[in-house]
């Protein structure tokens, strides 16, 4: 498991969005989408536990891969001090992925907010027939990675909570409606719980195979210390899951409440 990284590039692509491009050939080689890093965000005390970063993105001719991170906090407001050349020790790639899909099978993803990284990696290596994206932001503002989606899916539908580019409102209502006429095979969801929530409750209801990626504090990141333990569906009973190693993917019907 790597450790050691090389910030080769960092680019801001929202008010509160960074991009940081990183030089490993084990992450780049090994990683596959939905599987994350957990970053040491500083060498002291500060921000003391890691952070749990999805890959967005993989350059394996190169030896990169790219994170995209919303400074949030300390840990992330620690980052944003990073300089191109400095060394980063994010550990990875960690967790289980997005099951891929087969070729000549019908996708969609529906993604909101810093749930949408991890999907363009998914977008990126399903060789699948038709690939569809949903992604909702709060403002146009807030909006990134539109070309590349553009590029990785056949069809973008964008929403904003305030109407300010794409359909106004939430990015559930453009998913459900094309959910009355097509039949996905699969649909992947990451971002905030309840829009994750509507879209695997609405999958399920219709028999579809859809995963959701689970977003959790974390500490070590490997299955060892019980921060991230969330309760899943276990037939009629529940039983506890490690975000960090169980997933954080799972089947929609183990973590969505009803
Ligand atoms: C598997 C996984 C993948 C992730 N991928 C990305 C990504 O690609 N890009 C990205 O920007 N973020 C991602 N996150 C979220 C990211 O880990 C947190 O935003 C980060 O830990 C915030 O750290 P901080 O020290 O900056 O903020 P903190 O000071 O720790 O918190 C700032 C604010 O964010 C909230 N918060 C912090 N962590 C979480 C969390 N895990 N879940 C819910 N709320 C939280 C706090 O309640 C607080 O309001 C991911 C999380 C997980 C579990
Ligand atoms: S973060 Fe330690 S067990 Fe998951």
């Amino acid at each position: 498991m790597n450790f050691n990284t090389t910030i080769s590039k960092i680019e801001r692509l929202a008010d509160d969005i960074y991009l940081l491009r990183l030089q490993s050939e084990e992450i780049s080689e090994q990683a596959v989408p939905g599987q994350f890093v957990n970053i040491r965000c500083s060498t002291g005390l500060d921000a003391y536990l890691r952070r749990p970063i999805s890959i967005c993105r993989v350059d394996r001719d190169h030896h990169t891969f790219d994170i995209v991170y919303m400074n949030r906090g300390r840990g992330t407001n620690l980052l944003c001090s990073l300089c191109e050349g400095d060394t980063l020790d994010a550990m990875g790639p960690l967790g289980k992925g997005f099951t891929l899909p087969q070729k000549g099978e019908k996708i969609a993803v529906v993604g909101g907010g810093i749930g949408i990284f991890p999907l363009l990696f998914l977008l990126s290596e399903s060789q699948c027939a038709e690939k569809t994206a949903f992604l909702g932001f709060r403002t146009k503002e807030a909006i990134v990675l539109r070309e590349e989606f553009e590029k990785a899916s056949d069809k973008l539908v964008i929403a904003t909570d305030d109407g300010s580019d794409g359909i106004d409102g939430l990015i559930t209502a453009p998913f459900q409606s094309w959910l009355e006429e097509a039949r996905p095979d699969r649909v992947y969801t990451c971002g905030p719980e309840p829009m994750m929530n509507i879209v695997g409750r609405l999958c399920v209801d219709k028999g579809i195979f859809c995963e959701v990626s689970m977003e959790q504090r974390m500490g070590c990141g490997i299955g060892a210390c019980l921060v991230c333990a969330c309760k899943v569906n276990d037939a009629d009973d529940y039983q506890y899951a490690h975000v960090c190693k169980d997933g954080p993917v799972f089947p929609a019907e183990r973590v969505i409440r009803w």
